[in-house]
């Protein structure tokens, strides 16, 4: 058996009982509202966290990416959304075997000429259903415009014979942080109506649209409420992080609807003066906001990036003194990025190591 303090360093560390709970706080509140929960797979990308969410009650789970699918299919793991294109001839051809594996897996698309890409790479087979594609929607980032130009691609999609259309993937990254809260609420709002809308302008036309899927840690507690959305696909909130903890909630500038699980456990490695050198740099943590991780049970430090291998703690004003070989736990900034440079998440019952994690799926970005 291991302990905590017996893990080498830097290591990803992560608290089952919030995570548990996280996880139960989340999929009550879909269930209690009767959305589908189909939580995204980028934040993790484990399959052993994947396998937790689906014992609550996912319908699936999402994917950023082709290869990071494949890895969970490999895992078992069933209902699959992939939500970003699947461009280019070996893509669209490994997406093909993808489906021919796990056949409930959807892909995302935004484009005819895609579209018709991968009804031609369908066909090319011997046998097998059709691709089961979801349109993705333009909100600032990928996906056609809603309205007119969604229901022209779904057309494409129904007059194809080997892809079939799945629904609308209607997320609004920008809407995830936006901050205060009612202004979150306004935004989301206002982007899945015109979802709304595009699914009835599709069902007029009479195409079935059975799913709108879409959502985040952000915004869930609106997009729960909202009529016509049949699922939502949060990701961050089952391990938190700082940049989610300062987007703000109904009563204040934190959010604390869910538990910080996710901590990164490194060690003092030097102690000059005025400073505690910890061996956690770039490549301990996500390096992406402009803010750096949190110390955990000391009080009056700052960390400093102190390069790739290490970090710098100023000692002026700290709550305690530190030595060589203490070890000092941080919340990352951000979740996800900082996931991806694990190999495995330690998972720990109080202190102790529970079980290791691999991170299957890290460095699939492909
Ligand atoms: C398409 C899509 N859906 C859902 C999510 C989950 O969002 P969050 O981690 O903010 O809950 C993301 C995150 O980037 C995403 O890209």
């Amino acid at each position: 058996m291991q302990f905590r303090d017996e893990i080498p360093t830097p290591a990803l560390l992560l608290d089952l009982d919030a995570f548990e709970s996280n996880i139960t706080a989340m999929a009550a509140h879909l269930r209690a509202r009767n959305k589908g929960f189909r939580p995204h797979g980028k934040t993790h990308k484990c399959p052993e966290v994947a396998r937790a969410l689906v014992r609550a009650g996912a319908i699936g789970i999402c994917a950023a990416r082709l290869s990071e699918a494949e890895v969970f299919a490999d895992h078992g793991i069933r209902g699959l959304l992939v939500t970003t294109a699947v461009v280019g001839r070996g893509k669209i051809e490994r997406a093909v075997a993808l489906a021919a594996r796990a056949p409930d897996t959807m892909f995302c698309v935004d484009e005819e000429k895609n579209v018709r890409e991968i009804d031609a790479a369908a066909a090319a087979r011997a046998a097998g259903e059709p691709i089961r594609l979801a349109v993705d929607l333009y909100f600032g980032r990928t996906g056609v415009v809603p309205g007119q130009p969604a229901l022209e691609l779904v057309r494409v999609i129904e007059s194809l014979p080997h892809v079939a259309f799945a629904g609308l993937q209607a997320y609004d990254g920008e809407a995830a942080h936006t901050t205060p809260f009612d202004a979150r609420g306004t935004r989301t709002r206002t982007s899945l109506a015109r979802a709304i809308e595009t699914r009835r302008l599709i069902e007029q036309d009479g195409i079935a649209c059975p799913m709108v899927t879409g959502g985040s840690t952000g915004t869930y507690r609106f997009d729960a409420e909202i009529d016509g959305i049949t699922e939502l696909q949060p990701g961050s909130f089952v391990f938190m992080d700082l940049d989610y903890e300062r987007i703000g909630g109904p009563d204040g500038p934190q959010y604390h609807d869910f538990k910080n699980a996710l901590t990164v456990v490194t060690t003092v490695v030097s102690r000059p003066p005025g400073f505690a050198i910890v061996d956690g740099g770039y490549k301990a943590f996500s390096t992406d906001r402009p803010f750096t991780p949190r110390p955990v049970g000391l009080e009056g430090v700052t960390y400093g990036w102190a390069g790739d291998e290490h970090g710098r703690l100023g000692m002026e004003h700290a709550s305690r003194d530190l030595k060589v070989g203490d070890r000092i736990e941080f919340i990352p900034p951000h979740c996800d990025p900082t996931v991806n440079l694990y190999d495995a998440i330690h998972a720990l019952r109080g202190d102790r190591v529970e079980a290791v994690w691999p991170i299957a799926a890290r460095g699939k970005s492909q």
